[in-house]
């Protein structure tokens, strides 16, 4: 049987299948589902900032905060109860199961950042996602002043705590492996291409908006993990799109480290995740690896200029104006 173990961030996994930050990772009983299923990691439901800045209903905020602390905190009261039902979920988690746990923080305070993350290291925490997000809607600001934020917050964050710390990024940042490279140097483990985000839509009868859940983009994952494998100085997770086994082992090939999975839990159940690990492990007999290492990143970009093969092999990462394609399909 081949070997399914991956290092991620610094974490030994017995298998690079993380269950993504979403509503299963968001309780005790879903952590050890998610165990049990088989997940070589969790990644917790983010903490959010907004759970106690009164921004959401108070039974959602309820879900994450203790009644006590939201009317300390809404009476102006310390910070350090706004993250004591997580804390909790995580100490009380880490005595039902041996996976990894890492928690995820959203934050828009930039000093809130290191403070959150410091309780859950306390709480046991074997990591930390920083779920990073700025709409960059400011026509006054420059790109390079949302991607500094980024490296500011993992300075700050990383002077908090001593466990491996990632950061999940979003697609629309424009130079996306120099951003991952600085990371990398300001201290960061591992980053995850790529957040996520509730869409906007827009109802022509009622002319409301509404928003709408959007997908994650295998293919989007697909080229930037290919892109910056091995070249940014820090592990990469994919998280976006992952449906079939045949997902993980292209997101292995491309180089991630370990690949997130969200969607595919919620609709299917964490039942679906054996098959993914039955998937990886046959593709991986029937082409005689033993271990992940053997064909990690053998697609990536880096890895193709290295070796002997054909430069255009690594083409389709960069290719994405379709004239070419257009003609010798249609013969125009
Ligand atoms: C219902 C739902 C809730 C989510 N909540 C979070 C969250 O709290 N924090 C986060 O970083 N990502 C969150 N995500 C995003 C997922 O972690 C993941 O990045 C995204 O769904 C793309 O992966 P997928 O195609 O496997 O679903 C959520 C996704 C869904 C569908």
């Amino acid at each position: 049987m081949a070997d399914l173990t991956t290092s991620f961030m610094g974490l030994e996994l017995a298998n690079p299948i993380i269950v993504g930050s979403c509503e299963l990772t968001g309780s005790v009983e879903g952590i050890v589902h998610a165990a049990e299923a088989g997940a070589g990691a969790v990644v917790l439901k983010s903490f959010f900032e907004e759970q106690f800045a009164g921004e959401v209903s108070p039974e959602e905020r309820g879900r994450f905060v203790s009644p006590e602390a939201i009317d300390y905190l809404e009476r102006g009261g310390l910070l350090e109860y706004a993250t004591q039902n997580t804390a909790r979920m995580i100490e009380e988690a880490k005595k039902e199961v041996n996976v990894p746990i890492i928690a995820s923080v959203n934050c828009r305070s930039p000093h809130l950042w290191p403070r959150f993350a410091r309780h859950f290291e306390e709480a046991g925490a074997d990591g930390l996602e920083l779920n990073i997000y700025f709409l960059p809607f400011d026509p006054q600001t420059p790109g390079s002043e949302y991607e500094n934020s980024h490296i500011e917050i993992m300075e700050e964050v990383r002077k908090s705590v001593s466990i491996p710390v990632s950061v999940k990024l979003s697609s629309g940042l424009t130079a996306l492996p120099h951003l991952s490279k600085k990371l990398a140097e300001a201290g960061c483990q591992a980053v995850v291409y790529f957040n996520w985000f509730l869409q906007p839509d827009i109802n022509i009868s009622n002319l409301e908006t509404r928003t709408i859940i959007g997908k994650g983009d295998l293919h989007q994952t697909l080229r930037w993990v290919a892109l910056c494998a091995g070249r940014v100085g820090c592990d990469i997770a994919s998280s976006g799109g992952v449906r079939r086994a045949d997902d993980i082992i292209k997101l292995i090939l491309a180089g991630a480290s370990a690949v997130q999975v969200a969607s595919l839990f919620l609709t299917q159940g964490l039942a679906a995740l054996p098959g993914l690990l039955d998937g990886l492990q046959a593709w991986m007999d029937e082409h005689g690896y033993q271990s992940l290492e053997d064909f990690r990143g053998e697609l990536s970009w880096k890895r193709q200029q290295l070796s002997f093969h054909e430069p255009r092999d690594a083409e389709a990462f960069f290719r994405s104006q379709y004239i070419k394609i257009y003609r010798s399909k249609f013969r125009v």
